[in-house]
């Protein structure tokens, strides 16, 4: 059976995009939330991404409103129950995503697919809390969603070759390039990325430049399109913490470890431009 619908869980800055995407390709989309505030937040996003490129000639007025027809609210997992594939992309958190997967197993229909946007947590381990671990697959998009081409895709210990394959399909419908990685501590994209914002955190913290003269050298050195503390920012401390953490104790290896500046920024609640405030201060 193909996918048609689809749930995402978790209406914060990914799984907003997300939803955006799916109800681009034509996905019928049920995007959840704990709080109906939360949602409401998320789909006035989507609604500011669909209007620029209604401006921009990109997208015709009848195309938005297409779009955002295609996309409702969830507030109750128990919606899973006529869906074909779940992403869900609530926060880094093994608790919280373990505690999701198990209330969807015993809602979501057999055939249906448990992805998860995790940034790092092992596909295996949250899959080891169903009934159907060859179900389970990570589905990695990257931040903006609706900007960026990649999504890797992540085989658990037991995913179905069958359930690679459809969500591949998936994934180049949403115009987006798969990738394909195996389960270790922060697949490709964060093993990479984030030591190398963690090094520029602990440049700061060691007094080595200013965080503009970190992120100038980064861009214009580097050709980076942000810094990597502008980057940090970007993506959420507390996202950037938990995936050092995952890291240092998936590898073992102490050049992970999470700088002490990032867990006391994390600590005060100064969690980047979702906050208000980061690195750098935001309006
Ligand atoms: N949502 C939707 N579209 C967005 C957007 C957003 N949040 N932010 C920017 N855009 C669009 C803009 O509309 C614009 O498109 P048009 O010019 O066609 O209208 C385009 O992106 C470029 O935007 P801007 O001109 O405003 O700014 P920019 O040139 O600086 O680009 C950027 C913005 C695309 C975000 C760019 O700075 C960039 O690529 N930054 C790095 C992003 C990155 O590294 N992402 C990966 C993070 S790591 C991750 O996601 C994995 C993880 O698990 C943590
Ligand atoms: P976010 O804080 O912006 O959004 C998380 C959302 O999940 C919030 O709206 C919250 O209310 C909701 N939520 C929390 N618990 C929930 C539950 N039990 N049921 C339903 N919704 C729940 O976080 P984000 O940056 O969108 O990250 C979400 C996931 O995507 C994380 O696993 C993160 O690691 C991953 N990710 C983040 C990035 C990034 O750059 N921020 C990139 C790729 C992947």
């Amino acid at each position: 059976m193909g996918i048609q619908k689809v749930m995402v869980i978790g209406a914060g800055q990914m799984g907003s995009g997300i939803a955006q995407v799916c109800a681009q390709a034509g996905y019928d989309v049920l995007l959840n939330d704990i709080q109906q505030s939360f949602f409401e937040r998320g789909l006035s996003v989507i609604t500011k991404n669909l209007t620029r490129d209604v401006e921009k000639g990109r997208k015709t007025a009848d195309e938005k409103m297409a779009i955002l027809s295609r996309i409702q609210m969830s507030l109750d997992l128990k919606d899973a129950s006529d869906v074909d594939i779940i992403i869900e992309a609530a926060v880094e958190n093994m608790e919280v995503k373990q505690s999701i997967f198990k209330q969807l197993d015993t809602i979501a229909p057999a055939h249906a697919i448990l992805a998860t946007n995790t940034s790092s947590l092992p596909i295996t381990e949250i899959a080891a809390v169903t009934n159907r671990p060859e179900q389970v697959i990570g589905m990695h998009f990257m931040n903006p969603v609706p900007v960026m081409k990649l999504v890797e895709i992540i085989r658990g210990l037991a995913t179905a070759d069958e359930v690679y394959k459809a969500v591949e399909e998936m994934t180049v419908k949403l115009a987006k390039t798969p990738v394909e990685v195996n389960d270790f501590p922060g697949f490709i994209a964060n093993r990479i990325l984030l030591p190398m914002i963690n090094e520029a955190i602990y440049a700061l913290y060691e007094g080595v430049a200013s965080k503009e003269a970190i992120d100038d050298v980064m861009k214009l050195g580097m050709n980076h399109p942000m810094g990597p503390l502008t980057l940090a920012d970007f993506i959420g401390l507390d996202t950037c913490l938990s995936i050092m953490e995952i890291l240092h104790e998936g590898l073992g290896d102490s050049k992970y470890r999470p700088c002490p500046l990032l867990r006391k920024y994390v600590a005060a609640g100064w969690l980047g431009k979702k906050s208000g405030r980061g690195f750098y201060v935001y309006e």
